[in-house]
């Protein structure tokens, strides 16, 4: 896997120097990101843990250039965020928001815009294979969004997500809100498209998912790193 700690940053397909990130709040200013420094090898899959409010969701903000940091910079493939167009960085290093953001259409609707993106349709079985492994069943494909429950629109935005084939997933507790068994699904279609070569980083609260999963574990505390790597 790489070292954790080495901060040469050639092969390493994101890396943070000294990150800051502080916000005003009615209570005075909050500094959640206090110098962060870390590498992250392409193809690692990153455990990020830490309490509520640590900046778990604030490094993933800085990391698809939604906010800046306030100090300290950020590179993608040894080059600073920056040098990317954010649309583009953000179809590469992808952040599948914790709280979808769909369209009020179809699920189908939903699933067919990455594909349009890139100026392509995708079969109907292409569509309904990304619900399946996404814990969804094919039927799901002409559901108005409107109607479907939280955890049901989480898969939905995971599914279109996976459609765009990011090169790093940022994963927000993407099981929160599911029930067991589309825990299990959705971690092993993860572990699959991490095994095909792309990095993901994948915020959760519970330590047995950490174990099962990450190879490299991050708790964010006090606003740094304490980092710790997972026996295979
Ligand atoms: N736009 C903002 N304005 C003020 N405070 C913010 C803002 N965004 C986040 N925060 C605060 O920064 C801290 C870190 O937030 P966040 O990264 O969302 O935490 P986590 O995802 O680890 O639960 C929290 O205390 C949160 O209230
Ligand atoms: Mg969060």
């Amino acid at each position: 896997m790489g070292e954790v700690n080495d901060l040469s940053f050639k092969e390493d397909v994101l890396y943070l120097e000294n990150v800051y990130k502080s916000y005003d709040t009615t209570d005075g200013t909050l500094t959640p990101l206090k110098g962060i420094s870390a590498s992250i090898p392409a193809g690692a899959f990153v455990i990020l843990m830490g309490h509520s409010g640590a900046g778990k969701s604030t490094l993933f903000r800085l990391l698809t250039r939604l906010e800046e940091p306030d100090k300290g910079r950020i590179y993608y493939k040894g080059n600073p965020l920056s040098f990317y167009a954010p649309t583009l960085l953000r179809r590469e290093v992808h952040y599948v928001f914790q709280t979808p953001v769909l369209f009020p259409h179809t699920v189908e609707d939903n699933l067919t815009y990455p594909y349009k993106l890139k100026g392509e349709m995708p079969t109907e079985k292409e569509m309904t294979d990304l619900l399946t492994q996404c814990a969804l069943s094919p039927v799901y494909l002409k559901r108005p969004i409107d109607q479907l429950s939280g955890g049901e629109r989480q898969r939905v935005n995971l599914a279109r997500s996976l459609s765009l084939t990011p090169n790093v997933l940022l994963l927000d507790e993407p099981t929160a809100s599911l029930d067991p068994d589309s825990t299990v699904q959705i971690e092993k279609t993860i572990k699959s498209y991490h095994a095909q070569g792309h990095t993901v980083l994948w915020i959760t609260h519970h330590p047995e998912q950490a174990e099962r999963l990450g190879e490299i574990v991050w708790r964010l505390k006090d606003g740094d790193f304490v980092r710790k790597a997972v026996a295979q």
